[in-house]
């Protein structure tokens, strides 16, 4: 049998686990839904449902992982013969390649506003013209599908060159990268007028605004930015070697992915209430304003405004980009390991499959507008059944196998590397509570939540 690629440091395990982790969902979707829920109160509870529902889990599927070094199907196989629990490998090479496709339609998006920010055409156009804009461009047929199947196109190229000079290179470069785009954006943020509001919504909490539903939104939250119940940090910790501490990459992961998300919203929510923008406005937040915050500055700094955008749009592609190469990976392991495909053909044929769905979706905002399957259109259809469905559903599963099906012992020898590391030891039965009850039940009540 051919030798399985293994990432090459400790660092490249948390560059590429944290590339995954870090998304869309830290930029587009955190910032969002913390305008939507109410600020800093919001804030809180995700670091709370982090640490103690997410990261357990997050703990879980690596032990899955790294115990078979095998993709998602071929773990459960091997883990769970003659059971059913084999099945749960299909469901978690599924969820990743239906959220890819719609993933990849954001991924155009903010490619498509990179090429704009090039343009200057920030600058150039007035904030009144820009408003509105972002409608007028989902809505369009063939640009919206064009971005979406060139962002998926440069995903596939990057799986194609394997795990080491592809995902883990990608990974090593981007990160640093994002970083630092996101500290410069966040430290001119600070600088504008009325940016401490922004930041005292984030960062003050009032606890009157929380409601179960806003705490649900915060546990769904850090579960999606985690990238959790969908086979990615089963097939990424498959090529984690032996000797790595896998509650050290873990921790690392989870700690770098909150500092992100709050950075991201210290980048944004100063520049929303700068521009007297509500906070509450949803997902359009990002697309919708940000141009429009652009456009109003390039009538004072041009210059100014027209780097901010380059430097914005730019650490948005990165982050999607890292994350849909983990999300087309899981196929991709399972192709090539489970059905014999070579690693080339593997990634066309993805390219084709998430290319025609993701197409769909991206059609859903312009002449699919009208059809629509249980109300929705594709788009949404796509977003509400990963988010609410797919992906609680596959962490639930897991979380369960590995707290009550898996042996103790195995549990215990991956977490602590054999017994080797004495901190893992001591932390180890509090982990092990933590996904043998706490994590199935919060995730449980996420989704019923989502349900009724
Ligand atoms: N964790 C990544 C993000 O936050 O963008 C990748 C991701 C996970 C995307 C789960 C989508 C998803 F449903």
């Amino acid at each position: 049998m051919k030798e399985r690629e293994n990432f090459g440091s400790r660092m490249a395990v948390i560059m590429a686990f944290a590339g995954s982790a870090i998304g869309l969902g830290n930029i587009w979707r955190f910032p969002y839904l913390v305008g939507q829920d109410g600020g800093a109160a919001f804030v809180i509870i995700y670091v709370i449902a982090t640490l103690a529902i997410s990261l357990p889990i997050f703990f879980a599927e690596s032990v899955v992982g790294r115990r078979t070094g095998a993709n998602c199907r071929g773990a459960f196989i091997e883990l769970g013969k003659g059971t059913a629990w084999p099945y749960l490998g299909f469901l978690m090479v599924f969820t990743p390649l239906w959220i890819v496709s719609y993933y990849s339609v954001v991924g155009g998006w903010s490619l498509e506003y990179l090429v704009q920010a090039l343009r200057l055409d920030f600058i150039h156009t007035s904030p009144e013209a820009m408003s509105g804009s972002f409608e007028r461009f989902i809505s369009r047929t063939w640009a919206p599908l064009g971005f979406h199947l060139a962002f998926l196109a440069v995903t596939v190229a990057i799986v194609a060159l394997g795990v080491k000079s592809g995902i883990e290179k990608f990974s090593k470069f981007c990160l640093p990268v994002l970083f630092a785009l996101v500290v410069i954006i966040a430290v001119y943020s600070l600088t504008l007028p009325g940016a401490q509001k922004g930041v005292a919504y984030l960062f003050k909490p009032d606890f009157s605004k929380l409601t179960i539903g806003t705490c649900l939104d915060a546990l769904g939250q850090s579960f999606y930015s985690l990238s959790l119940g969908m086979g990615i940090i089963i097939t990424y910790s498959s090529y984690v070697s032996k000797k790595e501490n896998l509650m050290v990459s873990g921790a690392g992961t989870a700690v770098s992915d909150m500092l992100f998300a709050i950075l991201a919203g210290v980048a944004i929510m100063p520049a929303v209430f700068a521009a007297g923008i509500e906070p509450g406005c949803g997902p359009g937040l990002i697309f919708d304003t940000l141009p429009y915050i652009f456009a109003q500055m390039g009538l004072q700094m041009p210059w100014i405004s027209s780097i901010a955008a380059i430097l914005f749009f730019l650490t948005i592609l990165f982050a999607a980009l890292t994350s849909s190469i983990s999300l087309i990976e899981v196929g991709v392991a399972y192709l090539t390991e489970e059905r014999g495909f070579k690693r080339g053909w593997a990634c066309v044929f993805l390219f084709v499959v998430t290319g025609v769905l993701g197409g769909l979706c991206s059609l859903s905002f312009g002449p699919l507008a009208d059809v629509t399957v249980f109300g929705m259109g594709f788009f949404d259809l796509f977003d509400t059944v990963a988010s609410n469905v797919l992906l609680t559903v596959g962490g639930l599963l897991v979380v369960l196998f590995v707290g009550w099906k898996m042996p103790k012992a195995d549990v215990f020898d991956e977490l602590t590397n054999g017994g080797t590391k004495r901190r893992n030891v001591r932390l180890f039965n509090f982990f092990y509570f933590l996904i043998r009850y706490v994590a199935p039940v919060g995730v449980a009540i996420l989704i019923l939540s989502n349900l009724l």
